[in-house]
This record gives C-alpha cells, structure tokens and sequence, in this order.
C-alpha cells in the first residue's frame, strides 16, 4: 500500500511489476480493509469473477461508485464498436500499418542504439490512430498532447493531479470525436496513439530479457501469431481491473455481498504456477490462450481484434529483419498502478 501526493491509499504490488526481481505469486482471496475491496489473484478466480454475469466494472478506488448501464446500452455499444471494427476494414488497416511498418523497419539502423519507442512504434501507432479515427496528420498532431495527458492519468488514476488536468484534455478529444461512430471515437485514437505503444514496449522489452526467444521468432515467423498471446499474458499492459457486485455471489470458498467490489491482480493470475508451467518465463511456443490481457466474458475488450492485428502487424517487419535485440540502457519506467510501460526502450539491433 502507497499514498500518493498524500491522497488515498493505492494498491501498491510491486511484484507486478515486469522488471520487479522477486514475481508475483497469487493468493487465495481476501478482504483488505484499507482498499475497501476483495482482493483475487488466482486464475481460477479471476476466471469465474470475469465469467459472472453479477459483477460489472468498476473503477478499483475506494468509494467510487460504478456507472451501471442496462444491458440493452451495454450490448448496443459492444455490436455498434464491433460493426466499425468489421474484417474488411481491419484488412484495409492491416495492409497500410504493414506498408508503413516496412518501410519504417528499412530505415532502422544496424548494431547501433535507438530508441525502438520513439523511433518505431509511436509514429506507426500514430498513424494507425489517424488511419482508424480518418483524421489528418495535422489534427492528430494537434491532439496528441491531450491524448499523452488522458493515458497518463489512466495508468494512474489515484494521481488527483493528472485527474484534474485530463478533464479538459478528455473534453477536448470528445468533442473532436463526437460525431463519429461507436468504436472510433476518441478513446479509440488514444488507445492506438498511447496504449498500444505502452503495450509493445512491455512485449519488446521482455523479449529484451529473452534474447533466445527474439531468436525463435526470427526464424519461426509463424510462430507470431502464439507468441502474441504468450507475450500478452507474461507483459500484459493492465495491471488490476474493479469488478463491483450487483447481487450476492458465491466465487469458490468465498462470499461476495451486493455492493462489495473486488480487485482483480491480471499479472499475478498471468503468474499462477497452477495455470501455466514456469510461468516466470517466457516461451513462446506455449499456448497461452485464456490469458486476461484484453479481459474475457462480457466485458472483454471489444478492440482486441484491432490491438492483436496492431502488435502482430508492428512485431512481424522487426522480427523478419533483425536475428537479435539487446537493451542498451537501463529502461525508466511510466505510468502507475493501472498500468506502467517503458518510458524509452534503447535496444541494439543486429543484422
Ligand atoms: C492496448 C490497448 C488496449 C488494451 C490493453 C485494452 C484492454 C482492455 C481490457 C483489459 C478490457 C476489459 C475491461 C474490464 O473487463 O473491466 C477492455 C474493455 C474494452 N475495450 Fe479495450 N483495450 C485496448 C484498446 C481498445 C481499443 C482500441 C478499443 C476500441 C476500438 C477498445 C474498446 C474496449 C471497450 C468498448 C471495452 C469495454 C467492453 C465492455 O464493457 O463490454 N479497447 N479493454
């Protein structure tokens, strides 16, 4: 437990983190008074407490209530964001973000330091962000700056200061969507200029401490596609999730009352020993499927489909042109309780 600008009390589970020496090991479940809140981080329980039709999202901070809406609404938003993301569109995008990321693989230099964030996947993101939104260059690079403020008080909701300084940010960024169809809005253009490139810096700097496994994909590139799902699972972005309980529910031993919320540990589920074997390493040949990193059930991320096709489709060109990767400076972490990434990722790349 932490406190921040001396504010409430946050989860604080530094085992979480990915380059935290001594990882997670998940627990039974248990009340912890301070957060107000269960507290689970076993898969088996995390697997029933996504699975449950009685638990609906919540923000995990102590006594913030969460916004029910009627399962007319909830499922209306799910097919409405599904039918924007519909396969022919995701072909289109698919084929641009791979010319793109060609070309910007051609241009990366051999054997000497880069920043793979800077120099790689934030442009690539950006344009994927302005290809999906249909928004010029222009106005993407006019939003961009609020697009950084609202992630950054995402990754840190207990941060009251970044709260304040993302309400006219996420004003402004609604504003400029709101005439854009469900699933292409503004929390689409700043999930695909931030989020995403939060995510592959996790999955770029754990295969940074699993050289062998960079040399796998290298020569496997059809292993990819697994190899996603395994990274998702041993880098995953999202640390916790709140669940919060509409009626009485019994998840294994425990008793969950009607308005009790629970926090769900991802990372350490993603840990479990009792789900996957030497979870502590990354392989990618396992088969990783049933991994928590885009949610499950029904509420799980409706955007997966675009975030698998965006980190399949950034990682191929990297991987075909470059036989090894090497972290060259020690990485300065950012973000916070809900999510933490790679400021900057400076790797050698060998030919
Ligand atoms: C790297 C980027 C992203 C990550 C890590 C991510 C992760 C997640 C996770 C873990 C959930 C489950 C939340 C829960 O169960 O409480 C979720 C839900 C959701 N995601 Fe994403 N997401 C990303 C990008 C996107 C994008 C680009 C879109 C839309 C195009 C999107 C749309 C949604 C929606 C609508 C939900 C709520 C679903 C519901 O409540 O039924 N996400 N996301």
């Amino acid at each position: 437990m932490t406190q921040l600008n001396g504010g409430p009390s946050i989860p604080a589970w530094p085992d979480d983190e990915l380059d935290f020496s001594t990882p997670s090991k998940p627990q039974p479940p248990y009340f912890d008074k301070d957060l107000d809140a269960w507290i689970f981080s076993r898969h088996a329980d995390i697997h029933s407490a996504l699975r449950s039709f009685d638990l609906w999202p919540s923000s995990v901070k102590k006594g913030k209530q969460p916004r029910l809406i009627d399962k007319a609404s909830h499922h209306k938003m799910r097919a409405d964001t599904t039918q924007s993301l519909s396969p022919e569109r995701l072909r289109g995008w698919r084929l641009l973000l791979a010319e793109r990321a060609t070309d910007a693989v051609k241009a990366l230099p051999i054997n000497t330091p880069i920043d793979l964030l800077a120099s790689y996947a934030d442009p690539l993101c950006m344009f994927l962000a302005e290809t999906v939104t249909s928004i010029s260059h222009e106005e993407a690079l006019l939003l961009y700056a609020s697009a950084r403020i609202v992630s950054a008080s995402a990754a840190e909701p207990y941060d009251s200061e970044l709260s304040k300084s993302a309400k006219p940010a996420d004003e402004l960024l609604r504003n400029h969507f709101q005439s854009r169809p469900e699933g292409l809005r503004d929390s689409t253009f700043v999930a695909l200029s931030q989020t995403i490139p939060c995510m592959l810096g996790n999955a770029w700097f754990s295969l940074t401490q699993f050289p062998s496994q960079w040399s796998i994909l290298h020569q496997h590139p059809d292993l990819l596609e697994a190899g996603v799902e395994e990274l998702m699972r041993y880098a995953g972005l999202v640390r916790t999730l709140g669940r919060y309980a509409t009626a009485d529910i019994q998840i294994g031993d425990v008793l969950i009352r009607r308005g009790e919320k629970i926090i769900l540990r991802m990372i350490a589920a993603h840990r479990d020993p009792e789900r996957y074997s030497n979870p502590n390493e990354l392989i990618v040949e396992r088969q990783s499927r049933g991994n928590f990193a885009l949610g499950m059930g029904e509420h799980s991320c409706v955007g997966a489909v675009l975030i698998r096709m965006a980190t399949t489709t950034t990682t191929a060109p990297l991987l075909t042109r470059f036989s090894s990767i090497e972290l060259v400076d020690p990485v300065a972490w950012k973000g916070g309780s809900a999510f933490r990434s790679p400021g900057s990722l400076w790797v050698r790349l060998g030919d």
